[in-house]
Parts: C-alpha cells; sequence; structure tokens
C-alpha cells in the first residue's frame, strides 16, 4: 500500500458537509454591520424586514417569511402548519425528514404520520406517490394531507420543472398541500438556471423551507408560506418551540449580504462546479463507480474499503452513512478546486482498487 502523502496535508470536514465550512464573506459583512447599537428583538428589526422583503421581491410573491435557527425546526414547524394530528405526510424514503428529524414533524404536529413511498435516484415518482395515497383511503387510516419535496434530493439528484409540476398535480387531484425541503435550493436554482418563482410556486410548493446554513450563512433558515394561509399563527408555533430568536437581527443580518447581488447563487454555482471538478476525476479512476449522477453539489462515490482507510489517515472527512455505503464528498461555497485536486490525487494514490469494471453514471441514467 502507498502510504506516501500525495498532496500537502488538508484540515478535516472538508467534504464531510456544506455545513462545515465557515461563513461567506458577504454574510459575514452583514453580520458584523449589524452589530451597531441597539436594536429591536423578536424579529421586530429593519434587518428581519429587510430581509423578507428581498425574499418577496426574490421569489416574485407576497409569501410569508420566518426564521428559524435550523432545518429540522423549518421542517418540523412547516409541516405542523399543514397538518392536523390525523393526517399524513409522504415523502421519500430518504427524506431528512424522515430518516434524519428525530420525528419532529411527527411531535409538532401533534401525530401526524410520515408515509415513505419509493424513490429512483432520490427522487419520488408520481405513480408510486398516488399508489401511497390510494392505498387506504378510509377512515382507519391517516388521511393524506402533504407531500413532501426534498429539492435538491438527499442523493445530489434534482427534479426537472416537468417532475415537480406533476409530484405537484398528483398531490392537487387529492387535496393535499405541497412541502419543499430546500436545505440546498441555492444549488437547485444554480444548477437549473431558472427564476426561484419557477421552481417553487409557480411549480406548485405551498410552503418552502429555505436552507441558509448550507449555502454560507452562519446558521439559520427562512420558512416560506406562498400560501399565507398556512402561515395563520406560525409564529406562535415558532415561539413555543423555541424557534423564535431574541436577538433575531443576528440570524437575519446574514441573508442580507447572502441575497445581495445574487451572492448565494454565485456561491452554490461554485459549490456546484466542485463537485463536477471532483465527479469527473472519480469517473476516470478504474475502482470508483459513481453511484448517482452529479448534479449539484454532492458526490457519491463506492471506493475500495482500503482507500477510505488511507484517505482517513491523510485526514480527509466525508460521511459514508448516505446512500448505501458510498463515499458522500459533499462541496460547499468555500471548496477550491486545489482541495478537489488534492483529494482526487489521494485517492488515485491508494493502490486499492475495485475489481469491477467501472461504470458510468451517466449512461444509467440516459
Ligand atoms: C435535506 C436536508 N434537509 C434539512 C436539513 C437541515 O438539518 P439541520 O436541522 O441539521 O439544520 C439537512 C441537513 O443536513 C438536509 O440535508
Amino acid at each position: 500500500m502507498n502510504e506516501q502523502r500525495s498532496s500537502a496535508p488538508i484540515p478535516g470536514y472538508q467534504f464531510a458537509s456544506d455545513n462545515t465550512a465557515g461563513i461567506c464573506p458577504e454574510a459575514l459583512a452583514t453580520l458584523v454591520e449589524a452589530n451597531v447599537g441597539a436594536a429591536a428583538s423578536y424579529g421586530d428589526d429593519q434587518y428581519t424586514a429587510l430581509v423578507a422583503d428581498r425574499l418577496r421581491e426574490i421569489f416574485e410573491c407576497e409569501c410569508e417569511v420566518f426564521f428559524v435557527f435550523n432545518g429540522t425546526a423549518a421542517n418540523s414547524l412547516a409541516i405542523s402548519a399543514c397538518c392536523q394530528s390525523y393526517h399524513s405526510v409522504i415523502c421519500s424514503d430518504v427524506a431528512h425528514l424522515e430518516t434524519d428529524e428525530c420525528g419532529g414533524p411527527e411531535f409538532f404536529s401533534g401525530g401526524a404520520k410520515v408515509l415513505v413511498s419509493e424513490t429512483c435516484q432520490g427522487k419520488l415518482l408520481p405513480e408510486s406517490v398516488e399508489r401511497l395515497i390510494t392505498r387506504r383511503l378510509d377512515i382507519h387510516h391517516p388521511k393524506p394531507r402533504v407531500l413532501s419535496l426534498t429539492q435538491p434530493t438527499e442523493m445530489g439528484t434534482l427534479y426537472s420543472l416537468e417532475e415537480l409540476r406533476a409530484l405537484a398535480d398528483t398531490a392537487r387531484r387529492f387535496g393535499m398541500r405541497v412541502h419543499m425541503d430546500g436545505a440546498r435550493l441555492a444549488n437547485a436554482i444554480a444548477a437549473l438556471g431558472r427564476p426561484p418563482a419557477e421552481v417553487t410556486w409557480q411549480a406548485g410548493v405551498d410552503v418552502l423551507c429555505l436552507g441558509g446554513a448550507k449555502m454560507g450563512l452562519p446558521l439559520g433558515e427562512a420558512v416560506v408560506f406562498f400560501d399565507r394561509e398556512l402561515a395563520s399563527d406560525f409564529e406562535y408555533r415558532c415561539k413555543q418551540a423555541g424557534q423564535l430568536a431574541s436577538k433575531m437581527r443576528f440570524l437575519t443580518a446574514p441573508w442580507l449580504g447572502m441575497l445581495k447581488d445574487s451572492a448565494w447563487l454565485r456561491h452554490a454555482a461554485q459549490a456546484n462546479r466542485m463537485a463536477q471538478r471532483l465527479s469527473r476525476g472519480l469517473e476516470q479512476m478504474a475502482g470508483v463507480r459513481l453511484l448517482y449522477p452529479t448534479e449539484v453539489n454532492a458526490v457519491f462515490a463506492l471506493l475500495p474499503p482500503e482507500c477510505h482507510r488511507q484517505l482517513a489517515a491523510r485526514g480527509w472527512r466525508y460521511y459514508t452513512f448516505i446512500g448505501q455505503g458510498a463515499a458522500r464528498f459533499m462541496c460547499s461555497w468555500a471548496t477550491t478546486e486545489e482541495e478537489v485536486d488534492a483529494l482526487l490525487a489521494d485517492v488515485q494514490s491508494s493502490d486499492a482498487r475495485l475489481p469491477a469494471v467501472r461504470t458510468s453514471v451517466r449512461s444509467q441514467t440516459d
């Protein structure tokens, strides 16, 4: 085994998640700007109002906007705003809402049941969703109320606009609402190159959880209600759940810098480009197999076990518990070409190789 370093040492956590990156300069600048003098608390400050207005401009919609500390709270509270305790929420079998929120959506909705539908490359299919809805429509089963979509998916794949509309139409036909987990929506918008309105409410989304932390804010997500009726009393839900920040300006001011001059989309495009670079590099290696098409900022790759050991020894950090034991390399706004190339060099220099013949993911999806 080649134990020689092929690249300079790099501190850990580079590819574990996009939330391991620091605060992007634009967000940091407005955070510092907000740290002057006193300001009204609990969201009555000028920064919070400005950011909400800015989001209304960006989404071209008179939506209701709220800010919470994290994605679990955003999803759980958004779902609770749509559901009664006897309702069900349909999502993918890999949805963060199902696998990683500790039952938050069920808890905050007072018992709504999460039902999982099968997926193809992380994406829900209208026919499977319809089968799940119509499997039981009697009084003894929870009433389907919300279809929850993650855009981009947990597998780093993207719903096209047509796919989004088809899913939303299916939900509508059964009187259901559409929730979008947009923890990485910036990456999706940058990749699709379509206006934010088209990718959300114009495609049928009623409530969006818009990720902030992963795109380069210090923390925080926005809950955006395109259907304003669903937002009724939402501020009480936030308060009761411990999600109403007293010093709200520090949660919201970073959004101002991030949203100005499309910095959020520039950073997202950079993360997507780095994922493409990594994906192209890995694809060339005989022992490596990509699991999903690289459509945003995540790359899922099956690597030889020995390769994992060597990469860990060299300080590389990434997750292996998502997506069939594959390595998930997540790029962020801060990921550089040098980091990607150093990782590729270290994968290349590990002697181990998968015995299987290399398969191109792109050809699998044709
Ligand atoms: C798809 C998705 N939704 C939501 C979240 C937000 O989770 P958190 O509560 O950790 O902010 C994440 C974070 O990993 C995610 O990947």
